[in-house]
């Protein structure tokens, strides 16, 4: 699969830092993934309690039907088009915004929550598994944003965390994307974005689908909190991703 993208969408994600693709799959798949994705949630007891969205993570080591999203050779070519690199699998999740659940997904960048070392480009594939209009929480974007590289990490909890260390996003326009299940956008991993609280009695259901540069090496001293550190002082060349969990695509 090489032409999941076409050229002019190639040159708004490389412009603005993201791109909407609609029907990247079709509705009853969607419809398909939706049912899975709702019983994933089901199956996990302990999820921690976050009302911004409930968030299952790896997916795709778990349920069959969620795998063949994740991996969907589709999804890597679009991605592959777009980044220009050849690319792994970084992680999955779905996050699902309950009906009513009152709280957005405050601005931020997403690599800088991520402990990778020589990344030359990262980006995000958020599927629609149900209708997203924005009153149901869908995605919104500065554009041109992804050039702002360097900064701290982000609290997805807190609206002005991003704006306090770059200021400037505070004047710069914003582009809300809804979308129809079955739709996507992509977005650059230094993109701004957010997403708005579910004012509507159905969840938001986003399967989330992390592509990294293939030859990115793990950073242990850039770890999430709470992970061991592998290597006490880290390393400073990186150790590599090993293919079988993080998996080359497509
Ligand atoms: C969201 O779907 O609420 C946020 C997604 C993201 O931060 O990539
Ligand atoms: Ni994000």
């Amino acid at each position: 699969m090489t032409n999941s993208v076409t050229e002019d969408q190639i040159a708004a994600y490389r412009r603005d830092g993201f791109v909407r693709i609609p029907n990247i799959i079709d509705k009853d798949d969607a419809s398909r993934y939706a049912k899975a994705a709702l019983a994933a949630r089901d199956r996990i007891s302990d999820l921690p309690a976050d009302p911004t969205f409930t968030r299952v993570a790896q997916v795709w080591q778990q349920d069959d039907t969620l795998r063949e999203l994740t991996l969907s050779p589709v999804l890597a070519a679009a991605a592959t088009a777009l980044a220009g690199i050849p690319l792994r699998l970084y992680h999955d999740h779905l996050l699902i915004k309950e009906p009513h659940n009152g709280a957005a997904t405050e601005f931020h960048q997403d690599q800088p929550y991520w402990p990778h070392l020589g990344s030359r480009h990262s980006l995000s594939a958020w599927v629609a598994l149900v209708d997203v209009p924005a009153a149901r929480g869908c995605m919104t974007f500065i554009p041109g944003s992804h050039r702002l590289d360097g900064l701290r990490r982000q609290d997805v909890h807190d609206a002005d965390n991003l704006m306090r260390v770059a200021p400037q996003l505070l004047w710069e326009p914003r582009v809300t994307v809804p979308l129809r299940a079955g739709d996507c956008t992509f977005h650059h991993a230094f993109t701004a974005h957010s997403a708005a609280p579910n004012r509507t009695d159905d969840p938001r259901i986003a399967h989330v689908v992390v592509y990294m540069d293939a030859d990115t090496r793990y950073d242990p001293r850039k770890r999430p909190a709470g992970q061991p550190l592998t290597e006490v002082g880290g390393v400073p060349e990186g150790i590599p991703f090993p293919d079988d969990d993080f998996p080359r695509l497509p």
